[in-house]
């Protein structure tokens, strides 16, 4: 893996033109019958899922640095899209526009379009608060509150106003089902959430995302701080999730992307490189750039 200084994207590397005509194909247009044959592994219904998000000539500068170049990239519902790409390359960032966590930071410009569906969420008058209930994320470090398991859970939900006993009840348990957690807390959910091991932390967080019931989550990097058993936990997960939820996921872990996701996009220097089907992008990349990636003789 190349660190993050050497792969700045001011780096004076000669940077490929952008695959920009790649994801339509494989994403948004089902595969012809014939190519499904190539692929034994596909899943055929990914091929002919709605879009759910879109990104379209997207660019974001941090003041005068310009981070992503021109991303058009789409994600079908209830599949797993992984990014990937070497550190620095734009996968957070990217990450960050689909719910719009970048208007956090200051000095963020950004141009270009992200649809959940067919609404641009960078119009003007989108209410935010309510865009992030429909985008749950997870982070690379588990941040349970320093509250109950019962209340990180709820917490969405309280905020949004629900007081209702029950209404809080059944989706506090929901929620931690889903995320796979319920049986290892249900007689502890008065204890502390930072009593928790990390990836029952990390499962907590993702319960909390849900409980507010959204349509699309986003992970970043979810399972690098965790160990084998708390990472197959979360890959299983991921599976169950899509079913429900689409997913897109930051990973490092070149052998998570191949397992958990549907579709993978191959970011450099922040651009889009290349994406379609998992397995495709493994076995048979277009460009020389993903492959030198995916077969660790980058740089
Ligand atoms: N808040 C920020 N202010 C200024 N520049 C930033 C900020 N966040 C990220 N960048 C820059 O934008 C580029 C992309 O960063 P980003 O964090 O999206 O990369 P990444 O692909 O997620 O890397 P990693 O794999 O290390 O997490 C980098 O050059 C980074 O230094
Ligand atoms: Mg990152």
């Amino acid at each position: 893996m190349q660190s993050g200084a050497q792969m700045e994207i001011d780096d004076p590397r000669i940077v490929p033109e952008p695959v920009t005509s790649a994801e339509p194909t494989a994403v948004a247009a089902p595969a012809p019958a014939a190519r499904l044959a190539d692929l034994p592994l596909t899943n055929a219904a990914v091929l002919t899922s709605p879009t759910m998000l879109t990104v379209e000539g997207l660019n974001l500068f941090y003041g005068s640095k310009q981070a992503l170049f021109d991303v058009n990239l789409k994600v079908a519902k209830n599949t797993v899209m992984a990014f990937i790409g070497p550190s620095g390359c734009g996968k957070s960032t990217l990450l960050r526009c689909l719910n719009r966590m970048n208007d956090l930071i200051e000095g963020v410009r950004i141009d270009g379009e992200v649809r959940i569906g067919d609404s641009n969420i960078y119009e003007p008058g989108v209410d935010v608060i309510s865009l992030r209930k429909r985008t749950g994320m997870v982070f690379q470090k588990s941040n349970p509150f320093p509250k109950s398991i019962y209340e990180n859970v709820a917490y969405g939900l309280r905020i949004q106003g629900v007081r209702d006993r029950r209404i809080l009840d059944e989706a506090v348990e929901s929620s931690l089902q889903a995320a796979g957690l319920w049986d290892e807390v249900k007689d502890r959910m008065r204890e502390s959430a930072l009593s928790l091991s990390g990836g029952q932390q990390q499962r907590l967080c993702i319960a909390r995302a849900l409980a507010v019931n959204p349509e699309v989550l986003l992970m970043d990097e979810p399972c690098s701080a965790l160990d084998p058993i708390a990472t197959s936990r979360i890959e299983e997960l991921i599976f169950e999730l899509k079913k429900k939820f689409t997913i897109v996921i930051v990973t490092h872990n070149m052998q998570q992307a191949a397992r958990a996701s549907d579709f993978t996009a191959f970011f450099w220097l922040g651009k889009l490189i290349e994406s379609g089907l998992t397995e495709k992008m493994f076995t048979n990349p277009r460009e020389r750039t993903t492959e030198d990636y995916i077969t660790g003789r980058f740089g």
